[in-house]
């Protein structure tokens, strides 16, 4: 079965067609993120026309690629959670297509697909893992039972990671989303002289709390003034360096709290080298392995969703009657595949 996934909760179009019997993926990726740029952050309303004006030729030439679009024989997009206006767009091309070819088509969890994106890999973990999704939108520990089956084990109570780390980029001036080049500002210094705090590490529990090290960021910037080059660095690197302790804390505690030894890294903030290389001693010293998606895989992308909409549509699941989309969208409720 060829599956074809189309992506547009945020800023990234992504669309993708996965074959079932061969493995095989095709996908293309479109960032908007230099469409965002100078107004500091993601605006919908842009996100939105930028979908529109991309997919559809997107989806096209992926498909004249392939041989047309009579080679699909099924559709999945993202359902939600995400921006109700870009996720309208690939919901309302996913439709059209499944419609005029009266082929299958399901809407899928973004999360769900970020949660499954490991498996796209040539080492795949086997279930039951813990989860540990971190992007700009969300941080979570989820217990991975089986595919479909999801418990959060611990949720951020406010700023997610990726946010945290755009945060503190752009107070210390770097562009959006300046997530990437803190991490490479933080790295280039072995040390700091800073000291930030480790949310929440020091009570039980597996919750998340970032917004205080943005406040913390901002209170060191202020009394640093005018920064340097150095200090810039400095502060990245004790900055990054709590935010990768408190997920090393946490993402021990839940491999303890469910006695798995597989960890699974999925969301955007998977790519930040410093935190492969801590949860991977962190593993190790558990004797447990830590399994990350390819760097493409990390950030939002269609093949994600092509691959989990595949697993869902080959165990029945379709949702044809349904036009929709849900900007909030529990992972929990999902029915086991
Ligand atoms: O999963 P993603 O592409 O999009 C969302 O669904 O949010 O994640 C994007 C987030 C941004 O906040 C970005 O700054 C962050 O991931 N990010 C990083 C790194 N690469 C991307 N944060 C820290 N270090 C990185 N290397
Ligand atoms: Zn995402």
């Amino acid at each position: 079965m060829k599956v074809l996934g189309i992506e547009s909760s945020c800023d990234e179009t992504g669309v993708a067609v996965f074959d079932t019997e061969t493995g095989g993926m095709v996908q293309r990726l479109y960032s908007q993120i230099e469409r965002h740029q100078e107004y500091g952050g993601v605006v919908p309303e842009l996100a939105s026309r930028d979908h529109v004006a991309k997919a559809a030729s997107m989806t096209k030439d992926i498909l004249s690629e392939l041989g047309g679009i009579g080679e699909v024989d099924a559709v999945a997009y993202t359902r939600g959670p995400g921006l109700i206006g870009a996720l309208m767009v690939g919901a309302s091309i996913a439709r059209g297509i499944a419609w005029a070819l009266d082929k299958p088509v399901l809407g899928v969890h973004h999360m769900e697909g970020h949660l499954l994106a490991p498996m796209l890999s040539d080492e795949k973990p086997q279930y039951p893992f813990v989860a540990l999704l971190v992007s700009g939108g969300h941080t979570m520990l989820v217990d991975v039972n089986s595919p479909g089956q999801y418990r959060i084990l611990g949720e951020t109570l406010d700023d997610a990671v990726g946010e945290a780390f755009d945060k503190t980029a752009k107070l210390l001036g770097l562009p959006y989303p300046g997530g990437p080049q803190l991490a490479a500002l933080a790295d280039s210094v072995e040390s700091s002289g800073f000291t930030f705090p480790r949310p929440m590490t020091n009570r039980p529990g597996l919750e998340f709390s970032f917004s205080g090290l943005k406040t913390a960021a901002l209170n060191i910037i202020q009394q640093n003034q005018p920064l340097t080059d150095l200090v810039r660095a400095e502060i990245s690197h004790a900055f990054q360096r709590a935010v990768v302790d408190t997920l090393r804390i946490k993402c021990g505690r839940a491999l303890e709290h469910t006695g798995y030894s597989r960890l699974v890294v999925a969301g955007g903030v998977g790519a930040n080298i410093q935190l492969r290389k801590v949860l991977q001693h962190m593993a190790e010293q558990k004797n447990a392995r830590v399994y990350f998606p390819a760097i493409e895989y990390c950030t939002d992308n269609g093949a994600m969703i092509a691959y989990a909409g595949a697993l869902r549509l080959i165990a029945g699941h379709r949702d044809d009657e349904i036009y929709d989309v849900l900007p909030r969208w529990s992972l929990q409720s999902l029915p086991a595949i």
